[in-house]
């Protein structure tokens, strides 16, 4: 056991240059909403629309990363982290969603990236993560075709700006959580509430990423690699019912295969022809549509929070089954956290659909943190959860999976969409008063694994040669 409680052989198993890393996204922590030339997001609409976020938080100041990314990436430097994945906000680039360029939008994520590798930190950047320009959703949004194609040429634009110097892509950020909480339960912007077009979306955020994976193979330097960050979430029947076990398999099919088996075997699943009848009109899914989506990816992004249980359940319109989530500790959102989960879900891209590589892109735990009168924040329940995953992964890599980094949700304390400040998932403290960073003591944590992780590997390296 090292001092950080996980097992040596534990670490051992992860690459010797597995990534450590932390993540966020645009609109959660960078705040100026209006500086520079941005554009209006389907965000900033939803979430100054009274009543639809908690307390009214909109994300207009956030924790002002756009200014102060020298300081925060300051301390993800003095905390070992080696890779950053972050978001470019596609109203900074393109502030009507197509047409114009906004050169100081793409000025700024250049001088992100420059500093990220002053400090020897490796950027990630993920294209799309909500943030979609309000002018775009005017024009029908992921509804519409043409906004698949909008999303490739911006994608075009900024990797062609920052590629010499980014070396890993995501394209869309958990298009489940766009469609299941954007179109499907009117949750997230753009508030949407209606399943029945909801396939329209789910095939048009798909399109996208293909088209933009079609321009980054012709553009990208040798070495760069791109891919897709998918939510999964292990969906398992309350009971042994057939109404259950069915409930079950429709919401897996919802949040996970729905996408999994567009981008790797080319299809649709059938069992959805009722949930999503659009992802099987062929007005909307055209020849060739199928290829574009499915061609090879240089690796997965992995985000992983819940387990659902699932009940089947008739008065629940359009689903007929309820999720319940009885398991594990209670987080401060209300739901269940079961870290441990991110192993079956890593063996099961292995096993059902390819064997890729792949990077755990967030886990994370929210908890009502606080600072004690000794300027410290005592997150042991985080520091807990972050164990297990790191176990978790490491035991996917036992079964031969093949994991290359972690990057923590979250690296600072943020916006949670429409829970707003009320909940926090940082490694760092903010006090969103005065935006000073305090480290929680899941920070230093991890920065002993980091080390432990790398000490560990010099040894192997070390006795290698007199065996
Ligand atoms: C994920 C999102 C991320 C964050 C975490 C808690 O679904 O990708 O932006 O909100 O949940």
């Amino acid at each position: 056991m090292t001092g950080s409680g996980l097992a040596a052989a534990s670490l051992a198993r992860l690459r010797p240059d597995f990534r450590w890393g932390a993540a966020t996204a645009a609109y959660q922590v960078e705040g100026a909403a209006r500086e520079d030339g941005r554009g209006v997001s389907i965000w900033d609409t939803f979430s100054h629309t009274p009543g639809l976020t908690l307390n009214g938080d909109t994300g207009d100041v956030a924790a002002d990363h756009y200014h102060r990314y020298p300081e925060d990436f300051d301390l993800m430097a003095e905390h070992g982290m080696g890779a950053y994945r972050f978001s470019i906000a596609w109203p900074r680039i393109m502030p009507e969603g197509s047409g114009r360029v906004n050169r100081a939008g793409l000025d700024h994520y250049s001088r992100v990236v420059d500093a990220l590798l002053e400090r020897g930190i490796e950027p990630m950047a993920t294209l799309f993560h909500w943030d979609l320009p309000q002018a775009l959703e005017d024009a029908g949004g992921w509804y519409s075709r043409d906004t698949a194609y909008r999303f490739a040429d911006y994608a075009e634009l900024v990797m062609a700006e920052l590629g010499d110097r980014v070396p890993k892509w995501l394209t869309l950020n958990e298009p489940w959580t766009v469609v299941g909480q954007g179109y499907s339960r009117g949750l997230h912007a753009p508030g949407h509430r209606d399943y029945h077009a909801a396939g329209t979306a789910i095939h048009h955020l798909l399109l996208g990423h293909g088209e933009a994976l079609a321009r980054f193979r012709s553009i990208a330097p040798a070495g760069a690699e791109l891919g897709i960050t998918l939510s999964m979430a292990i969906a398992r029947p309350w009971s042994n019912s057939d109404a259950d076990v069915a409930a079950a398999r429709l919401l897996d099919g919802e949040q996970n295969r729905v996408y999994l088996d567009p981008l790797f075997h080319g299809s649709y699943p059938e069992d959805l022809r009722g949930l999503f009848p659009t992802l099987f009109d062929e007005a909307v899914v055209r020849p060739g549509d199928l290829d574009v989506i499915s061609a090879p990816l240089d690796y997965l992004g992995v985000n992983y929070y819940l387990n659902h249980l699932v009940k089947a359940d008739l008065t629940v319109p359009v689903l007929g089954a309820r999720i319940v989530n009885p398991e594990g500790p209670m987080m401060s959102a209300g739901i269940a956290a079961v870290p441990s989960g991110i192993t079956e879900c890593l063996v099961r891209v292995r096993d059902e659909y390819r064997d890729l590589p792949m990077h755990v892109t967030e886990m994370g735990a929210s908890l009502h943190d606080y600072v004690d009168p000794d300027d410290r924040v005592r997150d042991t329940g985080r520091i807990d959860y972050l164990r297990t995953t790191i176990a978790s992964i490491s035991d996917a890599v036992a079964q031969g999976v093949d994991v290359r980094g972690l990057y923590v949700w979250s690296l600072l304390d943020n916006l949670e969409w429409e829970l707003g400040y009320s909940i926090r998932f940082g490694l760092f403290f903010v006090d969103y008063g005065t935006q000073r960073r305090i480290p929680k003591d899941s920070a230093r944590w991890y920065r002993s694994v980091i080390s432990e992780h790398a000490g560990l590997d010099r040894t192997r390296q070390e006795r290698e040669p007199s065996w």
